[in-house]
């Protein structure tokens, strides 16, 4: 999968980085039951349900596509209707989310600190630099994981180009379903949107 081949090599970057900042700063704790905890580990937690939930979800739209076409697929691609995402939500005890400057169902329109994250992802690609998984503490006990979705060849047959990656009679089903649309006109390589994770900022026990 064109996915995995590029998400893989930045999220080692991204957990290198973590890792090691971790090693320089957390040695002068003297009460680690109290402590939150560093960002390292909320880094690691959010890459690791981004990627879960995205390898669930790629791989459920392979297999419904394959068994039912696109049309059979469509409801594949919404999380609040997925059994692993609710259960990686209950694991982690976060809230996930993806949002996008071009979203599909208006209920995942980005807020205005998702809104600065986009644009900032989306200047880096055009900078050809790689869109950075970020860390903000919301400070209501909460932080926000943030990571880029990259468009891959498999999600253009529903947000690609209509007439061109989408089928017409394709794009009249999403239309009926979505008639607010604006997820369309992707390629692959894209900002296609972001993953928007909430977490309790508590102590680590796991
Ligand atoms: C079979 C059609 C289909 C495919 C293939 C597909 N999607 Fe989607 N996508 C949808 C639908 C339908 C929604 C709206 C889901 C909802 O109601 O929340 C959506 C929503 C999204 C959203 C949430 C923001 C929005 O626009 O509402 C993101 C991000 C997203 N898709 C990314 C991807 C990526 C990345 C891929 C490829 C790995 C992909 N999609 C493949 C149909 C598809």
């Amino acid at each position: 999968m064109h996915m995995q081949a590029t998400f893989v090599p930045i999220l080692l970057i991204v957990l290198g980085l973590a890792f090691s900042s971790c090693q320089s700063t957390g040695e002068t704790s003297s009460t680690p039951e109290a402590a939150s905890a560093p960002d390292s580990v909320y880094l690691a937690k959010g890459q690791q349900i981004a990627a879960s939930t995205f390898q669930s979800l790629s791989g459920q739209l392979q297999q419904a596509m394959k068994a039912g076409g696109v049309q059979e697929a469509v409801s594949v691609c919404q999380l609040a209707a997925n059994p692993i995402v609710d259960s990686l939500s209950q694991v982690h005890q976060a809230e996930i989310r993806r949002t996008a400057l071009r979203v599909r169902n208006p209920k995942n329109a980005a807020n205005d600190a998702e809104q600065a994250i986009l644009q900032d992802y989306q200047s880096a690609l055009e900078e050809k630099t790689a869109p950075k998984p970020k860390l903000v503490d919301l400070g209501n006990g909460q932080v926000a994981f943030y990571a880029p979705i990259i468009a891959a060849d498999l999600c253009l047959k529903c947000h690609g180009i209509v007439g061109e990656t989408i089928q017409e009679q394709d794009y009249a089903h999403i239309q009926a379903l979505y008639p607010e649309d604006q997820a369309i006109g992707f390629q692959a390589g894209d900002l296609r949107g972001i993953w928007s994770i909430r977490m309790a900022n508590s102590t680590v026990s796991d």
